[in-house]
């Protein structure tokens, strides 16, 4: 019998979003988790039709009430992610206590699939605590349930993300922008939907990989990317290389705000580029390649940041 139940965890987020939409059409029932229903509710069932989603409110490490959940479900995922640490949400706790009790979990009540979403680079990047946390989760979770899917993503961008949104939202309206590195920097930005087809695809495949890369199909450095979103929203600016020594003081200042922009940990992820090891197959290599150029899906979402938005009335102005 096909597997239909699947129980997500960051359901709310960008690709929890992206993800619930897909699952649903394509005759998925999720449950799904949060910690705030009130807030996050109506983002969750939105995203499908009646009848297709449940969202339950929850601590996540309040075992007693996961573990009830997992009394129905034939699938897991797994989206919980954090960027920056707050005093009890720390990188180990998210990254690496949670998904090993998801894999207790998993193996416990004999979950046909359980995908984990970690992150691209995480091998390399020892010195970022996000990375180490990272890494940690994944071993923990093969250790406890070796048929895992773990799935690490290069950057995830969409118009629901918070990096071409968010660079968009800064570029037009700095006079300048820093270059951390120089902007060297090579990512190989996905598309979320690209991603999500991938989630499918290893769902409803047999695939017995323990890690795949995912990527997508164009390598751009980090000043490509600032300077795409310059000429998308039509605006010039000055890029400037920040010595490494600023970067890191700005960090230890932006660090202090509620939703910091840039963190030093996040600088310290930066030095590294974010491309594939080699090491492990990727999404192309399973049958899966990721088609989206950068440009072209930007291009659909970018007109909110330009001035005057979609509807521009400026050619009527000398009237
Ligand atoms: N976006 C990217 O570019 C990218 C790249 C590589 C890897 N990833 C990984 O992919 C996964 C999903 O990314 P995303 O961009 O969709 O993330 P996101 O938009 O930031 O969403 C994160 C989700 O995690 C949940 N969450 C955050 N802190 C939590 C906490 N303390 N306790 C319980 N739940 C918590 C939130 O759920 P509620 O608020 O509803 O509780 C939210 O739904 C993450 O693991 C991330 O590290 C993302």
């Amino acid at each position: 019998m096909k597997a239909k139940n699947c129980l997500i965890f960051g359901g709310s987020g960008q690709i929890g979003r992206h993800l619930i939409r897909k699952l649903t059409k394509n005759g998925f029932r999720v449950t799904v988790v949060t910690r705030n229903i009130h807030q996050k509710g109506y983002i969750i069932k939105t995203q499908g039709n009646a009848g297709y989603i449940d969202t339950v409110e929850a601590n996540i490490f309040d075992e007693k009430k996961i573990r009830k959940l997992f009394e129905n479900a034939e699938i897991c995922i797994n989206l919980i992610g954090i960027l920056f640490e707050k005093k009890k949400n720390s990188f180990n706790n998210i990254h690496a206590v949670f998904p090993s009790i998801l894999a207790k979990l998993c193996k416990e009540y004999n979950v046909k699939k359980f995908i984990h979403i970690s992150a691209l680079g995480i091998n390399d990047a020892l010195d970022s605590k996000y990375a180490q946390s990272k890494l940690e989760g994944e071993k923990n979770i093969l250790n406890q349930f070796p048929n895992a899917i773990i799935l690490r993503p290069s950057i995830v961008y969409s118009v629901d993300d918070n990096f071409t949104t968010n660079f968009m939202t800064l570029l037009s309206r700095l006079p300048f922008f820093p270059l951390y590195y120089s902007g060297k920097t090579k990512f190989m930005p996905i598309h979320c939907t690209d991603l999500i087809d991938i989630i499918l695809y290893v769902l409803t495949k047999k695939i017995y990989l323990q890690i795949i890369e995912c990527v997508g199909p164009e390598i751009i450095s980090l000043e490509q990317i600032l300077k795409k979103l310059l000429k998308l929203i039509d605006k010039k600016r000055f890029l400037i290389p920040l010595p490494l020594f600023f970067a890191n003081f700005s960090a230890q200042f932006f660090q202090l705000m509620p939703k910091p922009l840039l963190t030093q940990d996040q600088l310290r992820l930066l030095k590294y580029d974010n491309i594939l090891s080699g090491k492990y197959k990727s999404n192309s290599e399973i049958g899966i390649p990721s088609k989206r150029i950068f440009d072209q899906e930007v291009k659909k979402y970018c007109y909110m940041w330009k001035e005057g938005g979609e509807f521009n009335t400026s050619k009527y102005n000398s009237h």
